[in-house]
């Protein structure tokens, strides 16, 4: 490992700690947490296909660690699967001087997270994620939580984790599908907040997918850096950190409708993205040229599953269960050039239904 790695520090008001990037960083986890004197026993909570493929080392590595092993993907990701890990913790008598590990994908983070918040009001935690989707994004920021039926994310609580401790070498286990899901939520740093990113993607597309640590680590690296500042200056949500859901109303409302099984959550973020483009465009508010970049760059990445048959007026009904609608009135953010975007709350079904058409969606 690079001797310290890179640091990214984060300050809300409920809690300020690091975000450590470094390849090779998991070897050192143990004496990582015990330098920031986190509670000593340490819960592992972990998926079936994560254990298998990483658990030897970190058994290695953690010899006395206690891992707990759920189901992930995004139909796990409800109530009932978190409370498997409430129902572990009580079974082996943990108690407040205990740490709980998330060592997984952004599904195990989010709700190992939550049985973190809410186990005896709340233990220790520390995220190391292990997909390219947690590693720039929800490991980053105190969102946890679980869906329910009928909407994405609708239970959960902000519980900002003690330290997020990222590995980019985990990545090299990590199939080219869920590589490219994460790298959409890349793209939308950039859309939102940094014309560089976006460049940055487009030109070291290759080195990146071959997940070169020059090329990678930067990518991750800055992308901490935009969540990390979005979230220090806003850690509820109620302004800039906004513009993050950028794709989101569209994208959650996707795997709604399709009730999470048929997209990953970034690849309806990239619906999502193109579909508040093509709303933008509409508007006038965003230019043909930009948001022809952002079609090229996602369709640069490899192909996304079809939505020829996913009807549009279902998307529409979906996002009437949106968390961002705020007294009947939907929260959408629109790009207005690369690297910028806008808040408004006024755009009508028929606009979204005509975007979700002209992107492909069924009409
Ligand atoms: N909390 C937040 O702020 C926030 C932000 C963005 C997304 N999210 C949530 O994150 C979730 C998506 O996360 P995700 O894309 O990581 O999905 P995921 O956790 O389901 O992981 C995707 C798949 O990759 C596998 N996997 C994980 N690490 C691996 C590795 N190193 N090698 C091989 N396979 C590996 C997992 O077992 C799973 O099958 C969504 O539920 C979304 O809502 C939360
Ligand atoms: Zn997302």
């Amino acid at each position: 490992m690079q001797p310290d790695g890179i640091r990214i520090d984060i300050t809300t008001p409920s809690r300020a700690y690091a975000v450590t990037i470094a390849h090779g960083l998991l070897e050192t986890l143990p004496k990582q947490l015990d330098d920031l004197q986190l509670p000593a026993r340490r819960f592992i909570v972990t998926s079936p296909l994560v254990w298998r493929l990483h658990g030897t080392r970190v058994a290695r590595i953690f010899p006395g660690a206690e891992p707990i092993v759920i189901p992930d993907g995004e139909r796990f990701k409800n109530m009932q699967t978190m409370s498997r890990v409430h129902d572990a913790l009580v079974r082996m008598n943990a108690d407040r001087a205990s740490t709980v590990v998330t060592l997984g994908g952004g599904v195990i983070g989010d709700m190992a997270g939550f049985a973190a918040a809410t186990y005896l009001r709340g233990v220790a935690l520390v995220h190391a994620p292990t997909t390219l989707l947690a590693q720039v994004d929800s490991a980053i920021g105190g969102k946890v939580g679980v869906n329910h039926a009928l909407g994405k994310n609708l239970i959960g609580a902000f519980y900002q984790p003690h330290a997020v401790m990222i590995d980019p070498s985990v990545l090299a286990t990590l199939p080219r599908r869920e590589f490219r899901a994460g790298l959409y939520e890349v793209i939308k740093y950039g859309m939102t907040s940094s014309a560089s990113l976006f460049d940055r993607i487009a030109r070291e597309r290759t080195a990146i997918f071959a997940k070169e640590p020059p090329a990678l680590i930067p990518v991750i690296a800055e992308s901490c850096r935009i969540k990390a500042a979005i979230v220090s200056s806003d850690e509820q949500e109620s302004g800039p950190r906004r513009i993050l859901n950028f794709g989101h109303t569209a994208g959650h409302a996707l795997e709604a409708v399709t009730k999470y099984r048929r997209y990953r959550h970034g690849e309806a973020v990239a619906y999502g993205m193109l579909v508040a483009a093509e709303v933008a465009r509409g508007r006038g508010a965003l230019g043909e040229t930009d948001r022809k970049a952002l079609g090229d760059l996602i369709s640069s990445l490899g192909p996304l599953p079809p939505v020829a048959d996913v009807p549009s007026t279902a998307v529409v009904d979906a996002t009437k269960h949106d968390k961002k609608m705020v007294d009947g009135r939907l929260h959408f953010v629109l790009p207005t050039a690369i690297g910028a975007t806008a808040i408004v709350d006024d755009v009508t079904g028929k606009e979204l239904k005509d975007a979700l058409g002209r992107v492909g969606f069924q009409k």
